[in-house]
């Protein structure tokens, strides 16, 4: 048997959408998998100099939370990643990981169908809903918390491709939650949610004046601009290159831009204002990705 799994990229918060909604992009993870005497882990492209290749991985770990879900232990396996989401982006990488490492699982213990049982998990595992709905269930998701457990929703978009752009700077997701305040005044609170739901509108019905108006966000952004350098002049030159709204990408420092066209150039000028702030910085223009993570299984040859 030998397992392939495809994950996304995410972009969480987009803007408003703080903790609560995320995108995936066409910006892939893949993990192979297949049974071995032992457990060993290959690693290619990003992080491969970093990532553990032992129990401690991200996708091992997660592979064996399920199992153990499932009352087995992890069986010993040949992983070969190869990673493309840069690491402590805001690109999701952990969460793609995470989930990654799910989804093998998932299809080693014989799941097939739909990933979205496994968001209880994952979001234990990782911590970020926000990264990890849209890495299951692709596209735009929305994701929320009530006493039942987490809720999650895709939610239609048109087409749409992103503009992003990674400066070379590393931003903890920790210390950058550390900058927010813990409480907001009510009228910041209901500017919010208010953008929130235009937000919403405006990516189903690709209205891109009402992106740009609704992509405002007043409980992240403002504090973690400071993190970001070059951030003002980024945001500024992709609105001048044609970018309808601009956001942090999950906790930054990647930034993502909206747009119905030029979106090389937007992720050119980005990545000039930042070069000029001092810090290089690497682009991408991807797709939005709809499907989220991607599975399939070769069975045995004499199983066929
Ligand atoms: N919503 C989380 C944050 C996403 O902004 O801290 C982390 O990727």
């Amino acid at each position: 048997m030998r397992i392939q799994v495809r994950v996304p990229a995410t972009i969480a918060n987009l803007g408003p959408g703080f903790d609560a909604m995320g995108l995936a992009v066409a910006l892939y993870n893949e993990i192979e998998a297949e049974p071995a005497p032992a457990l060993e882990v290959a690693l290619e492209g990003e992080g491969a100099d970093v990532l553990p290749r032992d129990v401690t991985n991200r996708v091992v770990r997660s592979a064996a939370a399920l199992f153990e879900q499932a009352g087995m232990m992890l069986p010993p396996m040949r992983l070969r990643c190869c990673n493309r989401i840069p690491l402590m982006s805001g690109l999701g990488s952990s969460a793609a990981a995470a989930v990654g490492g799910l989804a093998l699982a998932a299809a080693w213990l014989g799941r097939r169908g739909s990933w979205g049982d496994l968001l209880e998990l994952a979001t234990a595992l990782e911590g970020h809903p926000d990264n990890v709905a849209p890495a299951l269930l692709g596209g735009l998701t929305l994701v929320t918390r009530n006493e039942e457990g987490w809720i999650a929703a895709r939610v239609p978009t048109i087409p749409m491709r992103v503009a992003l752009a990674l400066p070379a700077v590393q931003v903890s997701t920790e210390m950058a939650r550390c900058l927010l305040p813990a409480q907001f005044p009510l009228s910041d609170v209901v500017a919010q949610i208010g953008h929130v739901a235009l937000l919403v509108h405006a990516f189903r019905e690709g209205d891109w004046g009402l992106l740009g108006r609704a992509m405002r966000d007043r409980v992240h952004e403002p504090y973690r601009a400071g993190l970001i350098p070059g951030y003002e002049r980024a945001v500024q030159a992709a609105r001048a290159a044609g970018a309808a709204a601009v956001c942090i990408s999950g906790s930054g420092p990647a930034l993502a831009a909206f747009a119905p066209e030029g979106h090389e150039a937007i992720a050119a000028a980005m990545a000039a204002a930042f070069e000029e702030a001092g810090f290089p910085a690497r682009t991408w223009v991807a797709d939005v990705e709809p499907e989220g993570v991607q599975v399939e299984v070769e069975p045995d040859p004499d199983l066929r």
